[in-house]
């Protein structure tokens, strides 16, 4: 039965990627070169020394380990700044009271997120409260697609992973879930999350007896 939901924080609690957008394509425009919307698509769920590496590559540029590093510190005080501006309106519709009602239910709520901002972020935003767990960018030593972070989240809830349903935005975030044998929901466009068990557009309209028929249903 379903025991608990792992949540990932950018994209599906809420909208932060137009902040990691502004933040990185400054970066690569100090380097001389843009990013583009698209482009910043393929950095979600990515860690930000890897995504550094992904825009450096864009790029065609090359750079020894302390600039990027001093790179990557810039591009978060930047983004933290800009992080600055979200309030707890900026939840994404309905995660709420989704979680309200997980919460009602008894099911246990975890975070899983690449970020090592995930605490500031969900203080800001007022969430922090909703997950019992957090797994984040500051606890693990593979990222997405790898299963870890998941299992680390199903580990300290103290619930197997047939037992959990991840939600995810992120292609990568899709791939760590289903590698860890959980449920994966897709939170976004179905023709890129093709590999979630469902894909859902937003939270509004979920109802958690949806996912009880859908995945575990005697
Ligand atoms: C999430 C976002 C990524 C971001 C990563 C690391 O996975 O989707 O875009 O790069 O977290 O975030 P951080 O806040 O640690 O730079
Ligand atoms: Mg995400």
């Amino acid at each position: 039965s379903l025991k608990a939901c792992l949540f990932d924080l950018d994209g599906v609690i809420v909208d932060t990627a137009q902040y990691h957008y502004i933040a990185w394509r400054e970066t690569a425009q100090s380097l001389g070169f843009d990013l583009t919307h698209a482009q910043n698509e393929l950095l979600k769920g990515i860690s930000r020394m890897e995504s550094l590496d992904i825009i450096l590559a864009i790029g065609n540029v090359e750079l020894d380990l302390e600039t990027k590093v001093q790179l990557a510190t810039v591009k978060n005080f930047r983004y933290l700044e800009l992080c600055q501006q979200m309030t707890p309106d900026d939840v994404l519709p309905g995660v709420r009271e989704f979680m309200d009602s997980l919460r009602s239910a008894g099911i246990k709520m975890g975070l899983g997120s690449a970020s090592k901002n995930a605490e500031t972020i969900l203080k800001r935003i007022e969430m922090l409260d909703y997950l019992e767990i957090i797994v984040d960018g500051n606890r693990i030593t593979k990222g997405k697609p790898d299963p870890e972070i998941f299992l680390m989240g199903a580990e300290d809830l103290d619930v197997l992973p047939e037992e959990c349903v991840v939600f995810e935005d992120a292609v990568a975030g899709v791939q760590a879930a289903k590698a860890g044998g959980m449920k994966a929901i897709g939170v976004g466009d179905p023709t890129i999350l093709t590999e979630a068990d469902f894909v859902i557009s937003t939270f509004k309209s979920l109802d958690l007896k949806v996912i009880q028929q859908l995945f575990f249903a005697a």
